[in-house]
């Protein structure tokens, strides 16, 4: 039974009504000392969130801790984790190395009011991997990191708008925000438009090399090269976003794609679990952010560039070396496979997208082309998260899964396994079969 402190006023009707129940209470029985969590934490955070995605209905499983390539639950469930903080723990939790390195730290100080050796080496190990970026500046997340971008660009161009992509992310701030008036949206992967959407008004154009937030949608090649060149002809700043796709290519997703955009941001991995964030780049723009150049672009913040985010994040990247990346994007590949043929089987399709090790599994066999499509398949998608917890398997609610070097191969056979399951058993519900098929129920 569902109890009413688990449940919030603001929750999924539609999740709610569509979930079979069995999925349900199973969830709801197995996990009593989450609900009662989720039921405390609402009396400090509203609806008992802090950051968007967190929330799903009927209540969140409450973390405890992570261990590698699992994540265990305050009611001691285990879960195999493949959303690794969407991406930003690419060797999985508590990472040995990572942990290792960040002893010392705690004893030493985790953040001076200075430049220090830690901050240096990891700046230095980003401009060494990444051949577009020829200097750079930290800040504390992806967002801010957009923030700063956009702020060189508008200095660098005199402009103030701003092109990015129907579905593109870029962060939790403004203007980067849905409805803000400097931002034009382009449709993702058509030439057509950009044209009249990169226009000489335009100071920075912000794209991501696949649409990760937006479903995991690749770029088509031609297009990002069209974004690139058209950016060069009104002479705006092209900014790439590879704050998820530096993991996908050894020197990240401008090199492999032969793009030479003039910033790049990062985030994620980069701190190696810890909060951070970057803006690199052609080594003019960075310098007018120089306290050496009269007049520069102030850049503020208090842990910009702190120990502890350093350390961790350079020995993430240490760990994340070709091979590695290999490694990764073969296992990626042979999990989408195998959760499309799982899908078949269960005679309830899915179609998984894939960019390097980041994948979205989209409830249907239609192609996912577009954000839209992405958000097709609502309650089906609901579904597939919730009973996927039940198989204690870790994925986000709208699909997206991303690996871990952690991941052993018996392991991803477990996550496909568990795509099995829960798909065999959704088909016995005919209102998500319906969805997923699209056809009317
Ligand atoms: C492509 C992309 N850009 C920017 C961001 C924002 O980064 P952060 O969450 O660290 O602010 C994200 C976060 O998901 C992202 O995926």
């Amino acid at each position: 039974m569902l109890t009413s402190a688990a449940t919030s006023p603001t929750e999924t009707v539609d999740a709610r009504s569509v979930i079979p129940v069995d999925i349900v209470e199973r969830y709801h029985r197995a996990r009593p000392t989450s609900a009662a969590t989720f039921a405390r934490a609402r009396a400090s955070m509203p609806g008992a969130e802090t950051r968007a995605v967190t929330y799903y209905w009927p209540f969140p499983t409450v973390i405890d801790r992570g261990e590698g390539a699992e994540l265990v639950d305050v009611d001691g469930l285990r879960y195999i984790d493949v959303v690794n903080n969407y991406t930003s723990l690419v060797h999985g939790n508590a990472q040995p190395e990572v942990a290792a390195a960040l002893g010392p730290v705690l004893r030493r100080g985790t953040v001076f009011p200075a430049l220090h050796d830690s901050q240096i080496a990891l700046a230095e190990a980003l401009v060494a991997r990444i051949p577009a970026v020829e200097l750079l500046r930290f800040t504390n997340s992806g967002s801010e990191a957009s923030a700063l971008a956009l702020r060189i660009a508008r200095r660098a161009t005199g402009r103030r708008s701003i092109t990015i992509a129907e579905g593109g992310y870029h962060g939790a701030v403004p203007p980067f925000t849905s409805g803000e008036p400097e931002i034009t949206r382009t449709p993702y992967n058509d030439i057509s438009a950009l044209q009249s959407t990169i226009t000489d008004d335009t100071a920075a154009v912000f794209m991501e090399p696949f649409l990760g937030a937006g479903g995991v949608i690749p770029g088509d090649p031609v297009f990002l090269h069209a974004v690139q060149r058209r950016a060069r002809e009104v002479g705006a700043i092209f900014v790439l976003d590879e704050i998820q796709s530096l993991r996908n290519a050894p020197r990240g997703m401008a090199d492999s794609l032969g793009l030479q955009p003039d910033l790049i941001t990062l985030a994620k991995l980069i701190g190696g679990g810890l909060p951070i964030g970057a803006v690199g780049g052609r080594a003019d723009l960075l310098e007018l952010t120089s306290p050496l150049v009269p007049g520069r672009l102030d850049h503020a913040g208090t842990l910009n560039g702190n120990v502890a985010a350093c350390v961790a994040g350079r020995a993430a990247l240490r760990r994340l070396d070709a091979a590695a990346i290999d490694w990764l994007n073969t296992a990626a590949e042979g999990l989408a496979l195998g959760i499309e043929a799982a899908g078949e089987a269960a005679g309830l399709p899915v179609t998984v997208t894939r960019a390097g090790s980041i994948l979205n599994v989209h409830p249907g066999s239609a192609p996912v082309r577009a954000p839209r499509d992405a958000g097709r398949a609502a309650g089906c998608r609901a579904a597939l998260h919730l009973g996927l917890l039940v198989e204690g398997i870790y994925t986000t609610p709208r699909g997206m899964i991303n690996l871990s070097t952690a991941l052993t191969p018996r392991q991803l056979d477990r996550v496909r396994d568990g795509y099995t399951t829960v798909l065999e058993r959704l088909v016995n519900a005919p209102a998500l079969l319906a969805e997923a098929t699209g056809d009317a129920a």
